[in-house]
């Protein structure tokens, strides 16, 4: 290629091409190969690509002031298949050839990209985008580890596999951010990414990681911390959140689907320095002092998102989460072993828009002003859950409810139509298995936007009405009392249970 390269410069040299504005002819010509390779893959290339002598005004390209290429934003450019897949196929060599490149994004474009080494000539680099494509081979990090002028790092989804090494990591002094998520990598988690002064973002989730997460009390964690996301490992060991205690600027933290990790959340009296917005603890071994106190999590007054479930917690709901209702949008609680009343989630309005509380065994019932304790709530799950008594009628008020789960209750009495007819933008209805009765769709004629209602394993009588308009796709009505001729109603449902 290097010959090829001096051919074209000499032709362009003998026939007096312009070098309109002086744009680099090397690198004129190695975005012209990148071109080629597009076209070889059947893909689409940026229209501007020579069109004009000055590459620096080509689209996707920027040059620094002295019309060295700079940037290359070739996200997305390569055309994917039904299979989700591109034909492109790009040696990294080629971008050696741009001895000022500071920004590299070719995310996107589900491409098979080889000759990591190629990337160690690209010595300037600061900002590496190569997030869903194709990285099999040899390990990039053993290229990356040479360049450390690299801040941020994203090979998010590029079916990277082998194990991340601890040296790759000591050279990147300015790394700032590393995406690394759903990866088929494997091994430990390398001690020296938690020495990284400036690291703000690590995700190292969805991998296939191993043993235990390489912070101690006495780790001197980067002061700029913000993102921690390690969820879905193989991880164990503990994690304690008091060796963070100095990290001001955190914000979210996921160690979610790590069953062998202990997580210890005392606080010794202190408090953080920290102001969490996303807390993801689901399916961990979480220190049981989270419900019963005391620790830390009293102290967090903007928490947004919080998901202890599947934790087997015990104890009544811990009264934090709902002082601090203003924030709370998000609140997964389910699958736990959580008891007594649910008195405390209705004191106060808040503006939770997606609540799971699902396969506890609290008691209690809805309340009747549910409607202005959560306004803004679309997604309810409670099944699962010891509620009783009625159905509120005030539950037709929220506005933007769109899923609804109260099966494997016990509830009582009628429906209110108005779940049926005024919830616009209701599309799940789940009440199977409670008491409920009353006749079938008593009155309704339109329905709302609802697609599916499950209604099975109840007392509902009566025959349906002649006539529902709507958009309904799916009704379960199996084990009721019905009479009459439902049979009329199977060819209109796509699926439909009696
Ligand atoms: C642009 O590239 C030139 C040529 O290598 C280099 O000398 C200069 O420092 C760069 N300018 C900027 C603003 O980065
Ligand atoms: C990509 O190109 C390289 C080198 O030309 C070749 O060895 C490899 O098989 C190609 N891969 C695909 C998926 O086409
Ligand atoms: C890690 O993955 C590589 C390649 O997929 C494999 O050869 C190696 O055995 C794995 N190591 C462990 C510890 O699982
Ligand atoms: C901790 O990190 C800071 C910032 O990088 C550094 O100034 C300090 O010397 C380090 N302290 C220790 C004990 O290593
Ligand atoms: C944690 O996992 C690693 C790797 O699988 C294993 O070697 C180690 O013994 C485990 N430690 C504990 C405390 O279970
Ligand atoms: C945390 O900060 C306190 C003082 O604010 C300091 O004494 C302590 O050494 C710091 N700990 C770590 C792990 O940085
Ligand atoms: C419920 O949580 C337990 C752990 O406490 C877990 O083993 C189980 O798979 C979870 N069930 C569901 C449906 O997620
Ligand atoms: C609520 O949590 C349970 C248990 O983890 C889960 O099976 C269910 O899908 C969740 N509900 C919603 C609406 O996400
Ligand atoms: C809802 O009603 C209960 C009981 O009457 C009351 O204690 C609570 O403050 C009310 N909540 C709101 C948000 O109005
Ligand atoms: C509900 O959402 C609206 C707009 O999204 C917001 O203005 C309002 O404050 C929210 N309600 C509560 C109780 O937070
Ligand atoms: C629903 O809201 C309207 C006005 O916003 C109010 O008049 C009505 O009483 C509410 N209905 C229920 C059942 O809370
Ligand atoms: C549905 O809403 C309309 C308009 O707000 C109201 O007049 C009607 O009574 C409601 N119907 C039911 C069944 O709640």
């Amino acid at each position: 290629m290097v010959t090829m390269l001096w051919v074209l410069c000499i032709l362009q040299c003998m026939f007096h091409m312009p070098v309109a504005g002086g744009c680099n002819v090397e690198e004129r010509i190695a975005l012209m190969r990148i071109r080629s390779s597009l076209l070889e893959a059947n893909s689409e290339v940026p229209a501007s690509w020579g069109q004009s002598g000055d590459c620096c005004s080509w689209e996707r390209v920027r040059c620094n002031n002295s019309k060295r290429v700079s940037d290359l934003n070739l996200y997305c450019q390569a055309t994917v298949d039904a299979e989700g897949c591109s034909n492109w196929n790009l040696s990294l060599t080629i971008f050696s050839w741009f001895h000022e490149l500071q920004l590299l994004d070719l995310s996107s474009n589900f491409a098979c990209f080889q000759d990591f080494d190629g990337l160690q000539g690209v010595t300037k680099l600061r900002y590496l985008d190569l997030s869903d494509n194709s990285l099999t081979g040899n390990n990039i990090f053993e290229s990356l580890g040479k360049l450390p002028s690299l801040e941020v790092i994203n090979i998010h989804s590029s079916s990277m596999s082998g194990a991340l090494q601890d040296s790759a990591f000591r050279n990147l002094k300015k790394l700032r951010k590393l995406h690394l998520g759903s990866n088929q990598l494997n091994g430990s988690i390398p001690p020296s990414l938690f020495e990284l002064a400036r690291l703000e973002y690590l995700d190292l989730s969805e991998f296939k990681k191993k043993g235990h997460i390489p912070i101690t009390l006495s780790s001197n964690l980067s002061s700029s911390l913000q993102t921690l996301k390690l969820s879905a490992n193989n991880l164990n060991g503990t994690f304690d959140f008091f060796w963070l205690r100095n990290c001001t600027m955190l914000k979210n933290i996921d160690l979610s689907r790590n069953a062998d990790l202990a997580i210890d959340v005392k606080f010794w009296g202190y408090v953080p320095k920290f102001q969490l917005r996303k807390l993801m603890l689901s399916g961990c071994n979480l220190d049981t002092s989270i419900i019963a106190g005391p620790n830390f999590l009293g102290t967090q007054l903007h928490l947004q998102i919080l998901d202890l479930s599947n934790n087997n917690l015990a104890g009544s709901l811990p009264d934090w989460i709902f002082r601090n209702e203003a924030s709370l949008v998000y609140l997964d609680l389910a699958n736990n072993s959580l008891v007594g009343s649910l008195n405390l989630m209705w004191q106060r309005q808040s503006n939770l828009q997606m609540v799971n509380i699902s396969k506890n065994r609290f008691v209690g019932q809805l309340p009747t002003n549910i409607s202005s304790v959560f306004p803004n709530l679309t997604v309810l799950d409670a099944s699962y859950c010891c509620i009783s008594r009625d159905l509120q009628p005030s539950l037709c008020n929220i506005s933007r409810l769109a899923y609804m789960d109260l099966s494997n209750n016990k509830l009582t009495g009628e429906v209110p139509p108005g779940l049926f007819t005024n919830c616009s933008e209701l599309k799940i209805l789940k009440l199977s298995n409670n008491n409920l009765g009353g006749t079938i769709l008593s009155g309704v004629r339109n329905l709302s936007f609802i697609s599916a209602i499950y209604l099975a394993s109840n007392n509902f009588e009566g025959a349906l009405p002649n006539y529902l308009s709507g958009h309904l796709e799916i009704m379960d009505l199996h084990d009721n009392k019905l009479s009459g001729e439902l049979d009329v109603y199977s060819g209109i449902f796509l699926h439909c249970k009696f």
